[in-house]
């Protein structure tokens, strides 16, 4: 096991690093409930998905949602990301639809390679037991429905929500054309007023950041509601 994986020293980076985010998160958003922030990243400080801003972004962007909100997650995973926005929102009504195949499948070949070397390691074919363990290991079942689908046929099955989102946000298949479908097929869901947010702009995952660039060049967007990390949202 490499030394960074260690137990007391995987706690030890977890209190050194959450901890020092967590001291500016406070000052910035003092309005904010970070100590529930610090037991979502407690309980995933194994996750390499994502950065501390990342996650407090996102953490951010749900609590910045009205009560009983209706979020949608394209790329759910294990569900780490998904547990930081559930987390953020308020409401007995708030729900996160979360769209994922749960298999990894990717059209981008380095994160296909990826994926198949984790499902080895895993043992399994798929991540959805593990995302509904991580809700339930955390309270937060409630608030997730897990839609198990390939993207765009969820946004058909889906319709019927379109202009009744608060939030998306886009982190599935990381191709340019994949992203740029994304965009198409999600985008009208979101409310006049609410926010799309993507991961990896800007990151090497260049299609992503070539379809989103073309969408502002388009003027899909009203403004940016803020960056962290290779997280963009943009108010529709
Ligand atoms: C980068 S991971 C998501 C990570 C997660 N958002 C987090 O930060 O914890 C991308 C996910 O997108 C899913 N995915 C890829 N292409 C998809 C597609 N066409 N439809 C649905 N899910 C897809 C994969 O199964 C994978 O779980």
């Amino acid at each position: 096991m490499a030394f960074k994986h260690w137990p007391l020293v995987r706690d030890l980076r977890f209190a050194q690093k959450c901890g020092r985010y967590l001291r500016g998160a406070r000052k910035r958003r003092p309005d904010l409930d970070w100590d529930e922030f610090r037991r979502i990243a407690r309980h995933f400080k194994r996750d390499d998905m994502g950065s501390y801003p990342e996650r407090g972004f996102l953490f951010q962007l749900a609590a910045d949602t009205p009560a009983d909100a209706q979020v949608v997650e394209v790329g759910s995973w294990m569900g780490a990301s998904t547990c930081f926005l559930a987390a953020g929102l308020r409401g007995a009504g708030a729900r996160i639809f979360a769209v994922d195949n749960f298999q990894g499948l990717s059209t981008c070949g380095e994160d296909a390679a990826w994926y198949n070397r984790h499902f080895q390691a895993l043992g399994a074919n798929s991540t959805l037991e593990i995302f509904r363990a991580n809700f339930a290991a955390l309270g937060l079942s409630a608030r997730a429905e897990p839609v198990v689908s390939d993207s765009l046929a969820a946004a058909q099955s889906l319709a019927a929500k379109q202009g009744s989102i608060d939030l998306v946000f886009i982190d599935g298949d990381h191709s340019y054309a994949a992203c740029q479908a994304d965009i198409g097929a999600w985008a009208p869901f979101v409310k006049r007023g609410g926010v799309m947010a993507f991961h990896d702009f800007g990151s090497r995952a260049e299609g992503v950041t070539r379809a989103i660039f073309e969408e502002i060049k388009a003027g899909r967007f009203a403004e940016i509601v803020g960056v962290a990390g290779t997280i963009i949202a943009f108010r529709m």
